[in-house]
């Protein structure tokens, strides 16, 4: 069984952890931005097609302490790439680096790529050449404190675009972190769903998935596994046939969104039709103020991530709507779970209600708060 490490925005490691040990990986270790896993060929294939908080799949190949660009060039001729591609592959190498003596990624990368390159040009006479959009072998160079991790990318890709939301206008949520706090909560997808504040819908529509049992990667076009040498293609046919058998008709519960904003909710709609879910999820024009649950449902949660206001001066304009959110759950969604996605914790405590937890996230850079209030 090989190593892997499939990697998910910082907070997200335990959910990702539970994830991978329910799709059957062994030795599952979460570690700081990622889980650290062991599995086959078709482990690797149903968690790039199936994991919904990873960003991406990588498989390690080298650790190296690494001061130059140079002792990384030597570092990476001590591996025998023959046994990882041939000079008939083209490949790519992506690369961050951080606190590190290396400090210009780009000019790592190419050592990198130059190491490989120069090794079969010796042994073979010819090299491999360069494709940066979609590499038969993509290479994922990470270099922190100095420790140069390279691996081969078996997603490319970010796992996170999934293929239903195309350019956005408004600032919507990563789906892979929109699907992590999902699972976070343990929101039981037997129980309605409301976002009323969806923006471009993607709590709905990772929520209608979830409910589903939809892979999230059913719509992707390409993982960088499938142009690895000794890609196995009927497995990968039988490993999607597996996940298109899987998916469900009906959604269990109500799944809903809303939005003041007459274009958040074109966009919410229509990203619920790429999605395949726009017959199942219901988005309204509505204030958050005339937010009411569905009829004749059960309680269920309530998610939404409201405007930060991260410029000076911007927070007050956000009191009024944190206020209101909480005021229209405490008083029209009685036994439902509000769960607050904000960067801002005093917008957050402008809620109203009783703080029943914290939990904290990056989106991106940003450090976050999924909080969960006592609701009605
Ligand atoms: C940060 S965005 C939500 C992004 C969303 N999670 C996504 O993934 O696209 C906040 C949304 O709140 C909406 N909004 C602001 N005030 C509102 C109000 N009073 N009632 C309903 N929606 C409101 C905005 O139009 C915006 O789409």
């Amino acid at each position: 069984m090989t190593r892997y490490f499939a990697t998910c925005a910082r907070g997200l490691e335990a959910v990702l952890a539970a994830e991978l040990t329910k799709l059957g990986a062994a030795a599952v270790e979460p570690g700081r931005g990622g889980v650290a896993f062991r599995g086959d060929a078709a482990l690797v294939y149903r968690a790039n097609l199936w994991l919904r908080t990873a960003v991406r799949v990588l498989r390690p190949v080298l650790e190296a302490d690494v001061r130059s660009p140079d002792e990384l060039y030597d570092a990476v001729r001590t591996v025998d790439w023959s046994e990882y591609l041939s000079p008939s592959h083209t490949l790519a190498v992506d690369c961050n680096v951080r606190d590190s003596a290396i400090t210009h990624s780009q000019y790592a990368a190419r050592r990198v790529k130059d190491a490989v390159c120069d090794q079969f040009r010796e042994r073979t006479g010819v090299r491999p050449s360069v494709d940066p959009e979609r590499p038969m072998v993509g290479f994922n160079l990470h270099v922190h404190r100095d420790v140069a991790t390279l691996s081969l990318d078996s997603s490319w890709d970010s796992l996170h675009k999934r293929g239903y939301r195309p350019i956005q206008t408004v600032a919507p949520l990563n789906e892979a972190l929109a699907a992590g706090l999902l699972l976070h909560a343990g929101w039981d997808p037997a129980t309605p769903l409301a976002d009323p504040l969806c923006g471009s819908g993607t709590f709905c529509v990772e929520g209608a998935w979830l409910a589903l049992n939809r892979a999230p990667g059913l719509t992707r076009k390409w993982f960088g596994f499938q142009g690895w040498p000794g890609f196995d293609r009927e497995l990968w046919n039988a490993v999607r046939d597996d996940a298109r058998a899987a998916v469900r008709k009906a959604l269990p519960a109500p799944v809903l969104g809303g939005d003041v904003h007459p274009g958040a909710v074109d966009l919410a709609r229509q990203n619920a039709r790429s999605a395949g879910v726009g017959h199942l999820v219901r988005i309204d024009r509505r204030d958050v103020a005339d937010a009411r649950p569905p009829a004749g449902a059960p309680p269920g949660v309530v998610i939404c991530n409201p405007p930060y206001g991260e410029r000076i001066g911007e927070e007050k304009e956000w009191y009024g709507l944190y206020a209101a959110l909480g005021e229209v759950v405490g008083r029209h969604w009685p036994g439902w779970r509000l769960l607050v996605f904000t960067s801002n914790d005093r917008l957050a405590r402008r809620v109203g209600l009783p703080v029943r937890g914290r939990a904290p996230f990056f989106n991106g850079k940003l450090a976050c708060h999924l909080w969960e209030f006592g609701g009605g």
